[in-house]
Protein backbone atom coordinates (compact mmCIF):
# COMPACT_ATOMS: atom_id res chain seq x y z
CA UNK A 1 0.00 0.00 0.00
CA UNK A 2 0.85 3.25 -1.12
CA UNK A 3 2.13 5.38 2.65
CA UNK A 4 1.72 8.96 2.13
CA UNK A 5 4.38 11.10 4.01
CA UNK A 6 2.87 13.30 6.76
CA UNK A 7 4.10 16.76 5.84
CA UNK A 8 4.19 19.33 8.86
CA UNK A 9 5.81 22.73 8.44
CA UNK A 10 7.80 24.62 11.11
CA UNK A 11 9.93 27.84 11.63
CA UNK A 12 13.27 27.76 10.34
CA UNK A 13 16.04 26.14 12.31
CA UNK A 14 19.28 23.60 12.60
CA UNK A 15 17.52 19.91 12.10
CA UNK A 16 17.93 18.17 14.53
CA UNK A 17 17.13 13.77 13.57
CA UNK A 18 17.42 11.91 10.69
CA UNK A 19 18.36 13.49 7.44
CA UNK A 20 18.57 16.79 6.81
CA UNK A 21 18.29 18.53 3.55
CA UNK A 22 19.46 22.32 2.08
CA UNK A 23 18.80 24.02 -1.11
CA UNK A 24 21.19 25.41 -2.73
CA UNK A 25 21.01 28.36 -5.60
CA UNK A 26 23.37 28.14 -8.69
CA UNK A 27 26.56 29.08 -7.78
CA UNK A 28 25.87 29.67 -4.00
CA UNK A 29 26.38 27.95 -0.69
CA UNK A 30 24.36 26.15 1.81
CA UNK A 31 22.03 28.61 4.83
CA UNK A 32 24.13 29.55 7.59
CA UNK A 33 21.64 27.24 9.84
CA UNK A 34 23.93 24.07 7.71
CA UNK A 35 26.58 24.96 10.10
CA UNK A 36 25.20 23.59 12.96
CA UNK A 37 24.59 20.66 12.25
CA UNK A 38 28.52 20.04 9.98
CA UNK A 39 31.07 20.43 12.76
CA UNK A 40 33.21 19.61 10.66
CA UNK A 41 32.78 21.09 7.64
CA UNK A 42 31.88 18.40 5.71
CA UNK A 43 29.34 19.55 3.46
CA UNK A 44 31.63 22.28 1.81
CA UNK A 45 34.05 19.68 1.53
CA UNK A 46 31.57 17.30 -0.27
CA UNK A 47 30.36 20.03 -2.33
CA UNK A 48 33.43 20.59 -3.67
CA UNK A 49 34.85 17.00 -3.79
CA UNK A 50 31.62 16.37 -6.41
CA UNK A 51 31.87 19.55 -8.52
CA UNK A 52 28.44 20.41 -6.96
CA UNK A 53 27.33 23.99 -8.21
CA UNK A 54 23.71 24.54 -7.54
CA UNK A 55 22.43 23.36 -10.82
CA UNK A 56 19.08 22.09 -10.98
CA UNK A 57 18.46 19.28 -9.67
CA UNK A 58 21.64 17.86 -9.08
CA UNK A 59 22.43 16.58 -5.49
CA UNK A 60 25.17 15.88 -2.83
CA UNK A 61 24.18 13.09 0.02
CA UNK A 62 26.28 12.52 3.07
CA UNK A 63 25.81 10.06 5.98
CA UNK A 64 26.27 12.93 8.64
CA UNK A 65 30.43 12.87 10.08
CA UNK A 66 30.40 11.75 13.75
CA UNK A 67 29.29 14.37 16.19
CA UNK A 68 26.58 15.97 14.01
CA UNK A 69 23.08 15.19 14.97
CA UNK A 70 21.58 14.23 12.24
CA UNK A 71 22.45 10.41 9.75
CA UNK A 72 22.04 11.61 6.90
CA UNK A 73 22.76 15.34 4.85
CA UNK A 74 21.61 16.04 1.31
CA UNK A 75 22.05 19.11 -0.28
CA UNK A 76 19.56 19.82 -3.23
CA UNK A 77 20.56 22.35 -6.57
CA UNK A 78 17.72 24.97 -7.36
CA UNK A 79 19.42 26.18 -9.97
CA UNK A 80 19.25 30.10 -11.43
CA UNK A 81 17.15 31.76 -9.11
CA UNK A 82 15.22 33.65 -11.84
CA UNK A 83 14.59 30.16 -13.69
CA UNK A 84 12.52 28.40 -11.21
CA UNK A 85 8.58 27.95 -11.44
CA UNK A 86 6.08 27.21 -9.89
CA UNK A 87 6.05 23.43 -11.48
CA UNK A 88 10.10 23.28 -10.49
CA UNK A 89 9.08 23.22 -6.84
CA UNK A 90 7.07 20.82 -7.14
CA UNK A 91 9.75 18.57 -8.96
CA UNK A 92 12.45 19.08 -6.84
CA UNK A 93 10.08 17.84 -3.96
CA UNK A 94 9.26 15.04 -5.74
CA UNK A 95 13.11 14.10 -6.12
CA UNK A 96 14.13 14.67 -2.92
CA UNK A 97 10.89 12.27 -1.82
CA UNK A 98 12.60 9.90 -4.41
CA UNK A 99 16.37 9.73 -2.66
CA UNK A 100 14.28 9.40 0.56
CA UNK A 101 11.56 7.25 0.10
CA UNK A 102 12.97 5.15 3.13
CA UNK A 103 13.84 7.61 5.61
CA UNK A 104 11.89 8.13 8.75
CA UNK A 105 12.51 11.56 8.67
CA UNK A 106 13.23 14.23 6.79
CA UNK A 107 13.93 17.67 7.43
CA UNK A 108 14.15 20.01 4.91
CA UNK A 109 15.23 23.47 5.13
CA UNK A 110 13.18 25.72 2.43
CA UNK A 111 15.81 28.57 2.44
CA UNK A 112 18.14 29.43 -0.31
CA UNK A 113 20.93 32.39 -0.74
CA UNK A 114 19.60 34.35 -3.39
CA UNK A 115 16.32 34.06 -3.41
CA UNK A 116 13.26 34.11 -1.90
CA UNK A 117 11.54 30.45 -1.52
CA UNK A 118 7.27 32.22 -1.32
CA UNK A 119 5.03 29.79 0.64
CA UNK A 120 2.92 28.45 -2.77
CA UNK A 121 6.85 27.46 -3.49
CA UNK A 122 7.24 25.53 -0.05
CA UNK A 123 3.90 24.28 -0.69
CA UNK A 124 4.18 22.90 -4.37
CA UNK A 125 7.30 21.25 -3.03
CA UNK A 126 5.04 19.41 -0.56
CA UNK A 127 2.88 18.38 -3.28
CA UNK A 128 5.67 17.22 -5.02
CA UNK A 129 6.88 14.71 -2.13
CA UNK A 130 3.39 13.42 -1.90
CA UNK A 131 2.81 13.21 -5.56
CA UNK A 132 6.29 10.93 -6.12
CA UNK A 133 4.88 8.79 -2.99
CA UNK A 134 1.79 7.84 -5.03
CA UNK A 135 2.22 3.95 -5.63
CA UNK A 136 -0.91 2.37 -7.30
CA UNK A 137 0.04 -1.37 -6.00
CA UNK A 138 -3.71 -2.27 -4.65
CA UNK A 139 -3.67 -5.60 -7.00
CA UNK A 140 -0.26 -6.45 -5.43
CA UNK A 141 -0.90 -9.58 -2.86
CA UNK A 142 2.68 -10.02 -1.94
CA UNK A 143 2.96 -6.76 0.17
CA UNK A 144 6.28 -5.52 0.71
CA UNK A 145 6.10 -5.81 4.36
CA UNK A 146 9.88 -6.95 5.51
CA UNK A 147 13.27 -6.11 3.95
CA UNK A 148 14.39 -2.48 2.06
CA UNK A 149 10.88 -2.59 1.02
CA UNK A 150 9.15 -2.01 3.64
CA UNK A 151 6.58 1.05 3.12
CA UNK A 152 7.86 3.68 6.04
CA UNK A 153 5.49 6.37 7.34
CA UNK A 154 7.64 9.09 6.71
CA UNK A 155 7.20 12.12 8.92
CA UNK A 156 8.47 15.11 6.31
CA UNK A 157 9.15 18.64 8.32
CA UNK A 158 9.45 21.36 5.69
CA UNK A 159 11.07 24.57 7.74
CA UNK A 160 9.97 28.03 6.17
CA UNK A 161 10.20 31.65 7.12
CA UNK A 162 6.55 32.19 7.33
CA UNK A 163 4.81 28.99 9.01
CA UNK A 164 1.59 30.16 8.99
CA UNK A 165 1.81 31.57 5.42
CA UNK A 166 2.89 28.19 3.92
CA UNK A 167 0.23 26.26 6.12
CA UNK A 168 -2.52 28.28 4.33
CA UNK A 169 -0.67 27.53 1.12
CA UNK A 170 -0.34 23.73 1.80
CA UNK A 171 -4.27 23.42 2.69
CA UNK A 172 -4.89 23.89 -1.35
CA UNK A 173 -1.91 22.46 -2.87
CA UNK A 174 -2.73 18.92 -0.71
CA UNK A 175 -6.06 19.36 -2.14
CA UNK A 176 -4.78 19.51 -5.71
CA UNK A 177 -2.68 16.79 -5.03
CA UNK A 178 -5.16 14.38 -3.84
CA UNK A 179 -6.73 15.42 -7.18
CA UNK A 180 -4.32 14.08 -9.21
CA UNK A 181 -3.88 11.25 -7.21
CA UNK A 182 -8.17 10.37 -7.59
CA UNK A 183 -7.83 10.72 -11.69
CA UNK A 184 -4.00 8.36 -10.99
CA UNK A 185 -6.15 5.83 -9.23
CA UNK A 186 -9.06 6.12 -12.35
CA UNK A 187 -6.90 5.74 -15.39
CA UNK A 188 -4.87 3.01 -13.43
CA UNK A 189 -7.96 0.77 -12.42
CA UNK A 190 -8.35 -1.89 -14.88
CA UNK A 191 -11.56 -1.64 -16.63
CA UNK A 192 -13.11 -5.34 -15.19
CA UNK A 193 -13.28 -3.26 -11.97
CA UNK A 194 -14.28 0.08 -13.57
CA UNK A 195 -17.04 0.24 -15.59
CA UNK A 196 -19.68 3.61 -16.39
CA UNK A 197 -21.73 2.24 -13.55
CA UNK A 198 -18.39 2.22 -10.90
CA UNK A 199 -17.13 5.16 -11.94
CA UNK A 200 -19.87 7.15 -12.04
CA UNK A 201 -19.81 6.20 -8.13
CA UNK A 202 -16.55 7.09 -7.55
CA UNK A 203 -17.59 10.52 -9.11
CA UNK A 204 -20.60 10.65 -6.59
CA UNK A 205 -18.43 10.12 -3.80
CA UNK A 206 -17.46 13.95 -4.34
CA UNK A 207 -20.71 15.00 -2.64
CA UNK A 208 -19.27 14.51 0.27
CA UNK A 209 -16.74 17.58 -0.61
CA UNK A 210 -20.27 19.17 -1.48
CA UNK A 211 -20.08 18.57 -5.23
CA UNK A 212 -23.63 18.71 -6.33
CA UNK A 213 -23.68 15.30 -8.39
CA UNK A 214 -26.73 14.45 -11.35
CA UNK A 215 -26.04 10.80 -12.86
CA UNK A 216 -28.19 10.19 -16.41
CA UNK A 217 -28.72 6.99 -17.25
CA UNK A 218 -29.15 5.15 -20.60
CA UNK A 219 -33.21 5.88 -20.39
CA UNK A 220 -32.91 9.81 -19.83
CA UNK A 221 -30.04 10.02 -22.26
CA UNK A 222 -32.42 8.20 -24.99
CA UNK A 223 -34.65 10.97 -24.24
CA UNK A 224 -32.33 14.08 -24.90
CA UNK A 225 -31.61 12.08 -28.47
CA UNK A 226 -27.89 11.71 -27.49
CA UNK A 227 -27.63 8.89 -30.72
CA UNK A 228 -24.09 9.85 -31.23
CA UNK A 229 -23.10 8.61 -27.04
CA UNK A 230 -25.72 5.91 -27.39
CA UNK A 231 -24.71 4.52 -30.40
CA UNK A 232 -20.80 3.65 -29.14
CA UNK A 233 -22.30 2.14 -26.26
CA UNK A 234 -24.95 -0.30 -27.26
CA UNK A 235 -22.61 -3.12 -28.40
CA UNK A 236 -21.01 -3.71 -24.32
CA UNK A 237 -23.87 -5.45 -21.80
CA UNK A 238 -22.64 -2.33 -19.45
CA UNK A 239 -24.91 0.36 -19.65
CA UNK A 240 -23.43 4.08 -20.22
CA UNK A 241 -23.79 7.16 -17.76
CA UNK A 242 -23.06 10.83 -18.16
CA UNK A 243 -22.34 12.34 -14.73
CA UNK A 244 -22.48 16.17 -14.49
CA UNK A 245 -20.58 17.62 -10.97
CA UNK A 246 -21.41 21.27 -9.92
CA UNK A 247 -19.21 22.88 -7.80
CA UNK A 248 -20.79 26.07 -6.96
CA UNK A 249 -17.92 28.33 -5.37
CA UNK A 250 -18.33 31.81 -7.18
CA UNK A 251 -21.05 34.49 -6.79
CA UNK A 252 -24.91 33.03 -7.65
CA UNK A 253 -25.32 35.11 -11.06
CA UNK A 254 -21.91 34.42 -12.51
CA UNK A 255 -22.31 31.85 -15.62
CA UNK A 256 -20.02 28.80 -14.66
CA UNK A 257 -16.76 27.24 -16.59
CA UNK A 258 -17.29 23.85 -17.69
CA UNK A 259 -15.14 20.87 -18.52
CA UNK A 260 -15.72 18.10 -20.48
CA UNK A 261 -14.19 14.72 -20.23
CA UNK A 262 -14.11 11.39 -22.22
CA UNK A 263 -14.45 8.29 -20.29
CA UNK A 264 -14.30 5.41 -22.69
CA UNK A 265 -13.62 2.50 -19.68
CA UNK A 266 -12.49 0.35 -22.52
CA UNK A 267 -11.55 1.30 -26.25
CA UNK A 268 -11.39 -1.98 -28.20
CA UNK A 269 -12.29 -0.25 -31.65
CA UNK A 270 -15.41 -1.87 -31.52
CA UNK A 271 -16.49 -3.68 -35.03
CA UNK A 272 -13.47 -1.96 -36.39
CA UNK A 273 -11.85 -3.55 -33.55
CA UNK A 274 -8.02 -2.78 -32.50
CA UNK A 275 -4.82 -5.07 -33.06
CA UNK A 276 -4.21 -7.21 -29.32
CA UNK A 277 -0.93 -5.48 -29.32
CA UNK A 278 -0.92 -3.16 -26.54
CA UNK A 279 -4.77 -2.63 -26.40
CA UNK A 280 -4.18 -3.64 -22.65
CA UNK A 281 -3.60 0.09 -22.41
CA UNK A 282 -6.89 1.56 -23.33
CA UNK A 283 -8.27 0.98 -20.08
CA UNK A 284 -6.98 4.32 -19.54
CA UNK A 285 -9.11 5.75 -22.52
CA UNK A 286 -11.38 7.70 -19.58
CA UNK A 287 -7.98 10.04 -19.03
CA UNK A 288 -9.92 12.80 -20.20
CA UNK A 289 -13.23 11.61 -17.46
CA UNK A 290 -10.66 11.22 -14.91
CA UNK A 291 -9.03 14.52 -15.10
CA UNK A 292 -12.04 16.15 -15.35
CA UNK A 293 -13.09 14.11 -11.65
CA UNK A 294 -9.91 14.91 -9.94
CA UNK A 295 -10.32 18.68 -11.36
CA UNK A 296 -13.54 18.47 -9.13
CA UNK A 297 -12.34 17.27 -6.61
CA UNK A 298 -9.19 19.64 -6.59
CA UNK A 299 -11.41 22.66 -6.51
CA UNK A 300 -13.95 21.64 -4.03
CA UNK A 301 -11.34 20.74 -1.62
CA UNK A 302 -9.54 24.37 -2.21
CA UNK A 303 -12.56 25.71 -2.10
CA UNK A 304 -12.87 27.15 -5.45
CA UNK A 305 -14.26 30.87 -5.79
CA UNK A 306 -15.77 29.38 -9.16
CA UNK A 307 -18.73 27.95 -10.29
CA UNK A 308 -17.69 24.84 -12.22
CA UNK A 309 -19.44 22.17 -13.97
CA UNK A 310 -17.55 18.98 -14.91
CA UNK A 311 -19.35 16.78 -16.92
CA UNK A 312 -18.25 12.78 -18.22
CA UNK A 313 -19.14 10.65 -20.89
CA UNK A 314 -18.82 7.16 -19.72
CA UNK A 315 -19.34 4.14 -22.42
CA UNK A 316 -17.75 0.85 -23.10
CA UNK A 317 -16.89 0.63 -26.71
CA UNK A 318 -17.28 -3.02 -27.64
CA UNK A 319 -17.84 -5.42 -30.44
CA UNK A 320 -20.99 -7.40 -30.35
CA UNK A 321 -23.81 -8.48 -32.35
CA UNK A 322 -25.87 -5.66 -31.19
CA UNK A 323 -22.62 -3.23 -31.49
CA UNK A 324 -22.95 -0.13 -34.28
CA UNK A 325 -21.20 -1.14 -37.75
CA UNK A 326 -19.47 0.99 -40.11
CA UNK A 327 -21.33 2.66 -42.81
CA UNK A 328 -24.05 3.69 -39.63
CA UNK A 329 -25.83 6.64 -39.84
CA UNK A 330 -26.64 8.27 -35.63
CA UNK A 331 -28.13 11.57 -35.00
CA UNK A 332 -26.51 13.32 -32.26
CA UNK A 333 -28.56 15.58 -29.64
CA UNK A 334 -28.36 18.61 -31.70
CA UNK A 335 -29.92 17.19 -34.70
CA UNK A 336 -26.48 16.39 -37.01
CA UNK A 337 -26.44 13.26 -38.20
CA UNK A 338 -22.98 11.62 -38.38
CA UNK A 339 -21.71 8.15 -40.72
CA UNK A 340 -19.40 6.09 -38.55
CA UNK A 341 -16.86 5.14 -40.62
CA UNK A 342 -14.60 3.80 -38.11
CA UNK A 343 -16.36 2.84 -35.19
CA UNK A 344 -12.87 3.04 -33.48
CA UNK A 345 -13.32 7.08 -33.54
CA UNK A 346 -15.49 6.58 -31.06
CA UNK A 347 -14.53 9.40 -28.30
CA UNK A 348 -15.60 12.05 -30.39
CA UNK A 349 -19.48 10.16 -30.68
CA UNK A 350 -19.27 10.31 -27.08
CA UNK A 351 -18.18 14.05 -26.15
CA UNK A 352 -20.62 15.93 -29.05
CA UNK A 353 -23.20 15.06 -27.45
CA UNK A 354 -21.72 15.82 -23.92
CA UNK A 355 -20.55 19.04 -25.19
CA UNK A 356 -24.34 19.88 -26.73
CA UNK A 357 -25.72 18.73 -23.68
CA UNK A 358 -23.61 21.19 -21.73
CA UNK A 359 -23.95 24.50 -23.63
CA UNK A 360 -27.82 23.96 -23.94
CA UNK A 361 -27.76 23.45 -20.13
CA UNK A 362 -25.53 25.90 -19.11
CA UNK A 363 -24.36 28.91 -21.22
CA UNK A 364 -20.52 28.38 -20.16
CA UNK A 365 -18.68 31.15 -20.13
CA UNK A 366 -16.13 28.59 -21.90
CA UNK A 367 -15.50 24.89 -22.44
CA UNK A 368 -12.73 22.77 -22.17
CA UNK A 369 -12.73 19.18 -22.97
CA UNK A 370 -10.00 16.58 -22.88
CA UNK A 371 -9.77 13.68 -24.57
CA UNK A 372 -7.37 10.22 -25.25
CA UNK A 373 -8.45 11.03 -28.33
CA UNK A 374 -6.06 10.59 -31.39
CA UNK A 375 -3.01 8.22 -31.75
CA UNK A 376 -1.95 10.65 -33.78
CA UNK A 377 -1.52 13.39 -31.65
CA UNK A 378 1.33 10.92 -30.04
CA UNK A 379 2.74 10.95 -33.79
CA UNK A 380 2.68 15.04 -33.61
CA UNK A 381 3.62 15.74 -29.93
CA UNK A 382 5.20 12.60 -28.27
CA UNK A 383 4.47 12.25 -24.27
CA UNK A 384 5.45 15.46 -22.82
CA UNK A 385 2.97 17.74 -24.39
CA UNK A 386 -1.17 17.82 -25.04
CA UNK A 387 -2.42 19.02 -28.35
CA UNK A 388 -4.40 22.31 -27.80
CA UNK A 389 -7.36 22.85 -30.42
CA UNK A 390 -8.99 26.34 -29.94
CA UNK A 391 -11.76 28.46 -31.22
CA UNK A 392 -10.82 31.44 -29.39
CA UNK A 393 -6.97 32.91 -28.44
CA UNK A 394 -7.58 34.66 -25.45
CA UNK A 395 -8.14 31.04 -24.04
CA UNK A 396 -5.72 29.58 -25.75
CA UNK A 397 -3.29 31.81 -24.47
CA UNK A 398 -4.45 31.70 -20.78
CA UNK A 399 -4.36 27.74 -20.91
CA UNK A 400 -0.93 27.65 -22.65
CA UNK A 401 0.85 30.20 -19.57
CA UNK A 402 -1.04 27.25 -17.29
CA UNK A 403 0.90 24.81 -18.97
CA UNK A 404 4.11 26.51 -19.24
CA UNK A 405 3.51 27.12 -14.99
CA UNK A 406 2.17 23.62 -14.05
CA UNK A 407 4.64 21.97 -16.13
CA UNK A 408 1.87 19.81 -17.54
CA UNK A 409 2.81 21.68 -20.52
CA UNK A 410 0.29 21.91 -24.02
CA UNK A 411 0.98 22.92 -27.67
CA UNK A 412 -1.40 24.96 -30.10
CA UNK A 413 -2.12 22.54 -33.10
CA UNK A 414 -4.23 24.33 -36.42
CA UNK A 415 -7.92 24.34 -37.54
CA UNK A 416 -9.90 25.95 -40.10
CA UNK A 417 -11.95 25.36 -43.27
CA UNK A 418 -9.47 23.15 -45.34
CA UNK A 419 -9.53 20.84 -42.42
CA UNK A 420 -12.97 20.89 -41.43
CA UNK A 421 -14.71 19.74 -45.04
CA UNK A 422 -12.40 16.53 -44.58
CA UNK A 423 -15.26 15.17 -42.46
CA UNK A 424 -17.97 15.92 -44.85
CA UNK A 425 -19.98 12.95 -45.77
CA UNK A 426 -21.42 11.62 -48.63
CA UNK A 427 -24.76 10.60 -46.82
CA UNK A 428 -24.88 12.31 -43.10
CA UNK A 429 -24.02 15.77 -42.32
CA UNK A 430 -20.14 14.69 -41.58
CA UNK A 431 -18.07 11.25 -40.53
CA UNK A 432 -15.98 10.17 -37.95
CA UNK A 433 -13.19 10.28 -39.34
CA UNK A 434 -11.04 12.18 -41.82
CA UNK A 435 -8.90 9.66 -43.66
CA UNK A 436 -4.94 9.26 -43.24
CA UNK A 437 -3.63 12.69 -43.16
CA UNK A 438 -4.06 15.58 -40.03
CA UNK A 439 -5.94 12.96 -37.38
CA UNK A 440 -5.64 14.97 -34.55
CA UNK A 441 -7.04 17.98 -36.38
CA UNK A 442 -9.98 16.16 -38.06
CA UNK A 443 -10.80 15.09 -34.63
CA UNK A 444 -10.75 17.86 -33.14
CA UNK A 445 -12.79 20.06 -36.38
CA UNK A 446 -15.58 17.34 -35.48
CA UNK A 447 -16.07 18.30 -31.81
CA UNK A 448 -15.63 22.20 -33.38
CA UNK A 449 -18.95 21.37 -35.22
CA UNK A 450 -21.02 21.15 -31.28
CA UNK A 451 -20.19 23.72 -29.63
CA UNK A 452 -21.71 26.87 -31.34
CA UNK A 453 -20.31 30.23 -30.15
CA UNK A 454 -18.98 29.10 -27.23
CA UNK A 455 -15.75 29.69 -26.24
CA UNK A 456 -14.10 26.12 -26.55
CA UNK A 457 -10.87 24.32 -26.49
CA UNK A 458 -10.48 20.79 -26.74
CA UNK A 459 -7.28 19.06 -24.80
CA UNK A 460 -5.92 15.60 -26.99
CA UNK A 461 -4.43 13.81 -23.85
CA UNK A 462 -3.54 10.53 -25.58
CA UNK A 463 0.16 11.28 -25.01
CA UNK A 464 0.30 12.58 -21.83
CA UNK A 465 -2.54 10.84 -19.45
CA UNK A 466 -0.90 7.32 -19.48
CA UNK A 467 1.33 5.16 -20.13
CA UNK A 468 3.58 7.46 -18.71
CA UNK A 469 7.51 7.93 -18.56
CA UNK A 470 8.66 7.99 -15.00
CA UNK A 471 9.27 11.61 -13.67
CA UNK A 472 9.75 13.11 -10.28
CA UNK A 473 7.02 13.70 -9.54
CA UNK A 474 5.59 10.32 -10.89
CA UNK A 475 6.15 7.12 -11.40
CA UNK A 476 3.01 5.84 -11.85
CA UNK A 477 1.30 4.54 -15.55
CA UNK A 478 -1.78 7.24 -14.93
CA UNK A 479 -0.57 11.11 -14.56
CA UNK A 480 -3.47 12.26 -13.57
CA UNK A 481 -2.60 14.78 -16.41
CA UNK A 482 -4.56 18.11 -16.51
CA UNK A 483 -5.84 18.24 -13.03
CA UNK A 484 -2.77 21.04 -12.23
CA UNK A 485 -2.95 22.39 -15.40
CA UNK A 486 -6.65 23.56 -15.33
CA UNK A 487 -7.02 24.22 -11.38
CA UNK A 488 -4.47 26.86 -12.13
CA UNK A 489 -5.77 28.22 -15.59
CA UNK A 490 -9.57 28.67 -13.02
CA UNK A 491 -7.44 29.86 -9.94
CA UNK A 492 -5.10 32.49 -12.44
CA UNK A 493 -8.13 34.01 -14.24
CA UNK A 494 -11.43 32.64 -13.08
CA UNK A 495 -11.97 33.31 -9.18
CA UNK A 496 -13.08 35.56 -7.52
N1 LIG B 1 -8.61 5.87 -27.72
C1 LIG B 1 -8.09 5.98 -29.03
C2 LIG B 1 -6.88 6.92 -29.13
C3 LIG B 1 -5.64 6.55 -28.34
C4 LIG B 1 -4.57 5.93 -28.98
C5 LIG B 1 -5.52 6.87 -27.03
C6 LIG B 1 -3.44 5.62 -28.29
C7 LIG B 1 -4.37 6.57 -26.32
C8 LIG B 1 -3.32 5.94 -26.95
C9 LIG B 1 -9.16 6.49 -29.97
O1 LIG B 1 -10.46 6.15 -29.65
C10 LIG B 1 -8.86 5.89 -31.30
O2 LIG B 1 -8.96 4.70 -31.42
N2 LIG B 1 -8.50 6.72 -32.27
C11 LIG B 1 -8.18 6.27 -33.57
C12 LIG B 1 -8.87 7.18 -34.54
C13 LIG B 1 -8.88 6.66 -35.94
C14 LIG B 1 -9.78 5.46 -36.03
C15 LIG B 1 -9.37 7.75 -36.85
C16 LIG B 1 -6.67 6.31 -33.71
O3 LIG B 1 -6.04 7.20 -33.15
O4 LIG B 1 -6.13 5.43 -34.36
MN1 LIG C 1 -11.00 4.25 -30.43
ZN1 LIG D 1 -10.82 5.78 -27.67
Amino acid sequence: MTVLPTISFAKSAAPKKGTAVFLVAKGGKPPALAAEIDPSGVIARAMEVSSFDGKAKSVVDIVAPAGSPVDRILILGVGEPEKVGEGDWTALGGLLRGKTASDKAVSALLECEGMEISPEAAAGFAQGMLLRAYDFDKYKTKKKDNGDDKPVAQKATLMVDNTAAAKKAWSEAEGVARGIMLARDLVNEPANILGPVEFAARAEALSALGVEIEILTEKEMKKLGMGALLGVAQGSVRPPRLVVMKWNGGKAKDKPVAFIGKGVVFDTGGISIKPAGGMEDMKGDMGGAAAVTGLMHALAARNAKANVIGIIGLVENMPDGNAQRPGDIVTSMSGQTIEVINTDAEGRLVLCDALWYCKETYQPKFMINLATLTGAILIALGQNRAGLFCNDDELAGQIFESGEATGEKVWRMPMGPEYDKMIDSKFADMKNVGGRHAGSITAAQFLKRFVGDVPWSHLDIAGTAMSSPATDTNQSWGSGYGVRLLDRLVADHYEG
